[in-house]
């Protein structure tokens, strides 16, 4: 094998598409995908390339020191990209403290072992830390993220996330650890678990219940389908500049009642509906506490510098997700009948 790669979080959403990607690109390269399978990690996303002999599923928890430590001793990574994160701000309101472990020490676990293992010789070495566009705040109408915008997060999930950039960049400047940081918007596709907005909402209106929108639905995302951030990434992981920051967006800001508006017309037509009966459905409920008005992500630096640019338009993405999760009603199925709907009750219940 020419280089042993470590993927954190390879069986969650954005994770799976890079593990898949990267196993099928890179056929001498061994890839080690680690995970705790918390709720959000499913190993049927990958199913597709478990048997290939390039590929290795290792159960395990980031904010274990000495089973991290003794990881990175076996197997002496070339390169880690980083993803395993609690990842939904909702969660992060009702419980910050799982958020502060896994995003903040785990990720400091990890840097740790990297420059044990690295001491000697950084060359061709590369900690690739996965980040959020959250990390920048909240945008009023006008204006964009770039890579010098201040962090100014704002849910104990962006504050997370931002104290790990934070770190890495402390890691790079300190220890000279070759670190490279993307900071990417909104995702959207398969294997997305259903506690983000397009998932739980196509689930939702195939079962012909009320899709909730916070506030007024005003607030804006930009989103980018997911198989082009697994390209970026591998293109960062690749070219990227060592110590460099690099923002990856879609250029695709929807208000998130337009975009639901959009997904019931899509499902109207895929589920054989007259025009209008799932948007009926959506149902105005109380807002998130903090909700951040807008996000939207000035790519240029990547495109420009590193030709990156997204493959798909989002009617054309949007298409191809709903059906994937019409093609794929086991997984969900699989997932709403284990602690989702006692989630589910904890989220929306009484919020009408
Ligand atoms: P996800 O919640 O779907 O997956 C997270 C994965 O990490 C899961 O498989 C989970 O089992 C694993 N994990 C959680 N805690 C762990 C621990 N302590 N040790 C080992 N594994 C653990 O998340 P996602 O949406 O795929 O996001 C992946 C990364 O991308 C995160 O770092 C997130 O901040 C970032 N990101 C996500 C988006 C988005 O729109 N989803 C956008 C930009 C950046
Ligand atoms: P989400 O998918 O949770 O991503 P993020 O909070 O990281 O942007 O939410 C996307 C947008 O949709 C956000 O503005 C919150 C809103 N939202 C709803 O209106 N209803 C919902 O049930 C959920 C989960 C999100």
């Amino acid at each position: 094998m020419k280089k042993t790669i470590l993927i954190t979080g390879g069986a969650g959403f954005i994770g799976s598409h890079v593990v898949r990607l990267f196993v099928n690109n890179y056929p001498d390269y061994l890839i080690v995908n680690l995970d705790a399978l918390t709720y959000a990690g499913n190993l049927e996303n990958l199913s597709d390339v478990e048997n290939k002999g390039n590929y290795k599923f290792v159960k395990g928890d980031i904010n274990d020191t000495l089973f991290i430590n003794s990881l990175f001793e076996e197997y002496k990574f070339d390169g880690v990209i980083h993803l395993a994160a609690e990842s939904h701000v909702d969660r992060s309101i009702s419980n910050p403290l799982e958020f502060i472990q896994t995003n903040i020490l785990g990720t400091m676990n990890l840097l740790n072992s990297a420059r044990q293992i690295w001491k000697d010789n950084t060359e061709g070495k590369l900690f690739y830390h996965i980040s959020t566009d959250e990390v920048y705040g909240s945008l009023g109408s006008e204006g964009f993220f770039v890579e010098s915008t201040a962090y100014d997060p704002r849910s104990p999930y962006s504050a997370s996330k931002a104290s790990s950039d934070h770190l890495v960049r402390a890691y790079f400047h300190t220890y000279k650890l070759p670190v490279v940081i993307s900071n990417c918007s909104n995702n959207y596709g398969g294997n997305q678990f259903p506690e983000k907005l397009i998932p739980l909402a196509i689930n939702n209106i195939k079962n012909s219940k009320p899709i909730p929108i916070y506030g007024k639905g005003e607030n804006i995302r930009d989103w980018l389908f997911v198989e082009d951030h697994a390209s970026a990434i591998e293109l960062i992981f690749n070219k990227g500049k060592v110590g460099e920051t690099y923002n990856i967006g879609g250029n695709n800001e929807w208000t998130n009642i337009d975009l639901i508006h959009k997904l019931c017309e899509v499902m109207d037509k895929k589920l054989g509906r007259e025009a209008g009966e799932s948007a009926k459905l959506i149902t105005f409920v109380k807002d998130r506490a903090g909700h951040d008005l807008r996000y939207a992500i000035d790519s240029s630096k990547l495109q420009e510098e590193l030709g990156w640019k997204p493959s798909l338009q989002f009617e054309e993405g949007i298409e191809k997700t709903v059906d994937w999760y019409l093609a794929n009603q086991e997984w969900m199925d699989n997932i709403i009948s284990g602690d989702y709907e006692k989630y589910y009750k904890e989220q929306y219940e009484g919020r009408e």
